[in-house]
């Protein structure tokens, strides 16, 4: 075996897990000193009952809210919420709903940080902007320190990252995520599973990323038939929904590969989900890797099991 060198980041980040666990936001934001909170969702996210519960709990905090978020963070709604983030003056964000909330709250707190002239270089810099996710797909976007968005013109993507770009908690709550559609919890659980098989072929992922990816696989492959058999029942939607936790956590230390840089552009051009473009291409990235990394198919093929497991 050859020398090994890496470098594994922990992020401060609290992760509160478990049906109910929303009502925790509050105790979050306080800890953090929140007082003027912008709220970042979709139309669709604000207009349900969710949505309702949510601009509750956070009451006299809810300073500014941004509802229109768009699958793939087209750069004019980015644009739109950082000049509405400064207006308002927030300090805090709270994202609440799939990757694409997740995303573009993490861009506004990254063109937020790039405007006060003292943009975070290391991973012990704090957030000029903390966020709190609250997630309701699988994309693990909740938990990393980059975002992407797309330029709406050439349909391609770009984006950014930076130590102090993880959310500083994540709010799991199951039971948000029971009316999150059958086909966008497949989708994005295919996403799930996508991001645990490029870590553990990545060069650049740790040791403990590798561990976490590995579950990950285990987990998802139980969870996500069962999600689909039967959307509404919690405990299945709470399994699936740790097996993203750790797609989420194993992103953070470890590189994304030639499967990704396919799912990205292939999204991008032909505007589906990059949950979809995930599920379509995964069995194709595989094959192509089985070649050029089989050690590292080999530990992915044992982990997910054979078809009769
Ligand atoms: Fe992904």
């Amino acid at each position: 075996m050859t020398a090994q060198s890496w470098t594994h980041t922990g992020y401060t980040q609290q992760i509160v897990f478990g049906a109910g666990a929303v009502r925790e936001l509050g105790r979050l934001l306080r800890a953090i000193g929140a007082r003027r909170v912008l709220l970042v969702t979709t139309e669709g996210r604000m207009a349900s009952e969710e949505g309702a519960a949510m601009r509750r709990s956070l009451g006299a905090d809810l300073a500014s809210t941004f509802a229109r978020v768009e699958s793939h963070v087209p750069i004019p709604l980015v644009q739109e919420a950082v000049r509405q983030a400064r207006r308002d003056a927030v300090d805090a964000i709270v994202s609440f709903g799939g990757g694409s909330c997740a995303d573009l709250a993490k861009a506004v707190c990254f063109f937020t940080e790039q405007e006060s002239g003292i943009p975070s270089t290391s991973w012990a810099d704090r957030p000029a902007l903390p966020h709190v996710s609250v997630p309701t797909t699988y994309s693990g976007a909740e938990l990393t320190p980059f975002f992407g968005m797309t330029d709406p013109a050439t349909h391609t993507k770009s984006g950014g990252g930076g130590p102090t770009l993880a959310p500083i908690a994540a709010v799991y709550d199951p039971e948000l995520t029971l009316s999150t559609p059958v086909r966008v919890s497949a989708e994005t659980g295919m996403n799930a599973l996508a991001h645990c098989v490029e870590v553990v072929w990545s060069p650049e992922r740790t040791p403990e990323a590798e561990a976490i990816a590995i579950a990950g696989l285990q987990r998802i492959t139980r969870a996500l038939p069962l999600v689909v058999a039967d959307p509404s029942d919690v405990a299945v939607r709470a399994a699936m929904l740790e097996g993203a936790v750790l797609g989420g956590r194993c992103l953070q230390n470890a590189s994304m590969g030639v499967h990704h840089g396919l799912a990205q552009m292939v999204g991008a051009r032909a505007g589906i989900a990059h949950g979809l473009a995930n599920a379509v291409l995964l069995p194709h990235t595989v094959r192509f890797n089985a070649e050029a990394v089989p050690e590292a198919v080999r530990r992915i093929a044992d982990a997910v099991g054979g078809p009769d497991d």
